[in-house]
């Protein structure tokens, strides 16, 4: 499975030494430009490669100058002269690494990837962004529940987004695209004295707002057709996630003016993810003592994939 764990502006020519997915990783660009990914620790006397730099493509420990392929092998110890041909128990454990939409995806699991991470279709190089990214006192599974929850808009968000009032939640919709990708549909609307319609009382067409979640961890508001908000939640250990958004913007067909619009648009943005934040941080890490309700379907087609999953999601969840 394919997580989101870095926007590929936050790596240079330098290497860069991350927890995510609750292990010590290290990433850096080879010769040809692509991202290589290894366990953050010198197979010899564990140093910190991630303090090292980066010597014909290789990655060099900062220690004793053991050179690591992207492979995870060491392929040079100076000590034995860079002729000498190193054992093939000198390695650390490698990742498979995807680079595409400026964000980089590292695959967790035993079998090899078998296809490239998914990601909206519809955003292409027309849209111009503006990000930003911060750290969360919690899972990622609370992180990416949040941006599934259409009930708590005219709560933690009364004065802005949620303004509005609609407390009742009607529905929701949720509809799987494929196997890793579900639409949610919201029906919110004022208190009106009746009881909140069921999912399969409602039909999609009458529905003005829709979401879009990429299982395990990518999410976008489809606002209109030219303005968007995707989040990335990247798990780091069980206690915290960092979540990066993006606004993207499709307005004047010159990117200079569509950036300084996405640019001042991220002020918003921000003042909405700190109310979420606020909130989310008091949550419990645990979340299957949740007593869940109707409203919470998102939440619950989630949880589904995070059951089936919880093996391989041990180092990064409670
Ligand atoms: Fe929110």
């Amino acid at each position: 499975m394919w997580f989101a764990i870095l926007p590929s502006s936050q790596l240079k020519n330098k290497p860069v030494g991350l927890k995510r997915l609750g292990k010590d990783i290290v990433l850096w660009k080879d010769a040809q430009n692509r991202v290589n990914c290894i366990e953050d620790i010198c197979v010899h006397r564990k140093a910190k490669l991630s303090k090292g730099k980066v010597v014909n493509g290789n990655l060099q420990c900062p220690f004793h100058g053991f050179e690591y392929y992207g492979d995870g092998k060491v392929t040079v110890i100076p000590a034995y002269g860079r002729k000498y041909k190193v054992e093939d128990r000198f390695r650390v454990k490698n990742y498979y690494v995807f680079e595409k939409f400026d964000f980089i995806w590292i695959w967790l699991g035993e079998e090899k990837p078998e296809s490239a991470p998914k990601f909206f279709d519809d955003i292409n190089e027309s849209f111009s962004y503006s990000d930003y990214g911060e750290l969360w006192r919690v899972p990622f599974t609370r992180s990416v529940e949040n941006q599934l929850d259409v009930m708590h808009l005219p709560f933690v968000h009364y004065n802005t987004i949620g303004k509005s009032g609609k407390t009742v939640v009607n529905g929701p919709v949720v509809k799987w695209i494929d196997s890793d990708k579900f639409f949610f549909y919201v029906f919110n609307e004022k208190e009106k004295g009746f009881i909140a319609k069921k999912p399969e009382e409602l039909k999609i067409e009458d529905s003005s707002i829709y979401l879009e979640f990429i299982f395990p961890n990518v999410w976008q508001n489809h606002i209109s057709e030219n303005v968007r908000v995707v989040a990335f939640f990247s798990p780091v250990d069980k206690e915290s996630s960092i979540v990066y958004i993006r606004f993207y913007i499709k307005l004047s067909k010159i990117k200079f003016i569509d950036r300084l619009v996405a640019k001042s648009g991220m002020a918003f943005n921000k003042i909405i993810l700190h109310q979420d934040k606020r909130i989310v941080e008091t949550q419990k890490h645990n979340i299957f003592d949740d007593l869940l309700v109707q409203g919470d379907l998102p939440i619950m087609e989630f949880r589904k994939r995070i059951v089936k999953n919880k093996e391989l999601f041990k180092d990064f969840l409670p």
